[in-house]
């Protein structure tokens, strides 16, 4: 069987980018019959970029219960809080004392806060903490822990799980004796959809403010949203490129292939912005209307989101447990049983 693990930050409200890069991927892989899914809240690493606890706790609710409207089964799928685990702490600490400063020196996130305050001439490090600097060791715990091998993720993951491999290879190498540890793993990148663009053509992200919110605000927000897609000025009647459109590449995030080329077609044809947004409203609208029902249920009871997750718990760390005990007497902290 293959292990398939995958978590979301608890920082914002679910976004397209997050359903069509990794929740709607790994839901589909979870329902193979070869497949054993772990699935997460990353509540830890909200830590990092949020002080906020009233939103770290509503951002984990909205993932929950958007996990579990798009499809999960929390009967076949560990699906869990991060902070559950408190065995991935111990872990993110063992892996830390192997895992070479120059090699977290790379990481995107890190760097991206360097070279700002770099440019503005400021000390490169201001505003940087540990938990941001060792950010991917954390997630290489996550993974690591469970012996994941295949993570579906967007292409912005890819460095963290390169990462992972480099820690994981490395602990094996120094403790192993001949027993690997961990399994290397790896990114499952949908090509489709590895960067879904926001509103704005950048990357949909939280930190750009130019993200398409999920099930928050109802078809209406949805709605809202679209509409304020930057296009190019072309007319209606007048033909457009549908390869450096958003609205296109938004679309065929969501369509059938035929669905795809059909609207491909039209824009060649000369569909006007206004329509073109009007029927990925549509689209969007009949796929995601359904399951936004499920999630206005979710909301409206998170006692039973909380059951769910504690069940996902205990079945977890009854795995972390075994391996952690494993790795204690490997490094000397415990004399072998
Ligand atoms: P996060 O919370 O930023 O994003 C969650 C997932 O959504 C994907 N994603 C996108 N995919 C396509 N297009 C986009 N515009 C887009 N925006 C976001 C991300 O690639 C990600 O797969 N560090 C992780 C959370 C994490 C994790 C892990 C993931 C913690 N531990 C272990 C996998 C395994 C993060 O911040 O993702």
């Amino acid at each position: 069987t293959t292990r398939v693990l995958t978590g979301i930050t608890t920082t914002g409200t679910p976004h397209l980018g997050n359903y069509a890069g990794a929740i709607r991927p790994a839901i589909e892989l979870s329902r193979q019959s070869d497949v054993d899914a772990f699935f997460f809240m990353a509540d830890y690493h909200a830590l990092i970029k949020c002080e906020d606890p009233e939103r770290v706790a509503r951002s984990r609710l909205e993932i929950a219960a958007t996990w579990i409207a798009a499809g999960l089964d929390p009967e076949k799928v560990t699906f869990y809080r991060q902070s559950d685990i408190p065995e991935t702490t111990e872990l993110c600490w063992m892996l830390s004392c192997v895992t070479p400063k120059g090699l977290m020196n790379r990481a995107h996130a890190y760097k991206a806060s360097v070279d700002q305050n770099t440019e503005k001439g400021e000390d490169p490090d201001d505003g940087v903490t540990m938990g941001l600097f060792s950010y991917p060791v954390l997630m290489a715990a996550d993974i690591l822990i469970f012996n994941a091998n295949k993570v579906p993720v967007g292409r912005d993951q890819i460095q963290h799980l390169e990462m992972a491999r480099d820690i994981a290879q490395r602990f094996n190498h120094l403790y192993g004796k001949g027993e690997a540890f961990f399994v290397l793993p790896e990114a499952q990148v949908d090509d489709e959809v590895a960067t879904l663009p926001g509103l704005d053509g950048r990357k949909m992200s939280k930190s750009y403010d130019n993200t398409i919110p999920l099930f928050e605000g109802g078809s209406k927000a949805l709605r809202d949203a679209i509409m304020r897609i930057v296009t190019d000025s072309r007319e209606p009647g007048v033909s457009k490129d549908p390869d450096s459109s958003h609205v296109f590449a938004l679309y065929r995030a969501f369509a059938t292939p035929d669905q795809a080329s059909a609207f491909r077609r039209s824009l060649e044809e000369g569909l006007g912005w206004g329509e073109a947004k009007t029927q990925l409203y549509e689209l969007l609208e009949s796929i995601i209307g359904p399951m936004r029902e499920k999630y206005n249920q979710l909301m409206a009871d998170p006692s039973s989101i909380e059951s769910i997750l504690q069940a996902g718990a205990l079945k977890a760390r009854k795995q972390s447990g075994d391996l952690m005990t494993r790795l204690r007497e490997a490094v000397g902290l415990r004399a072998p049983a």
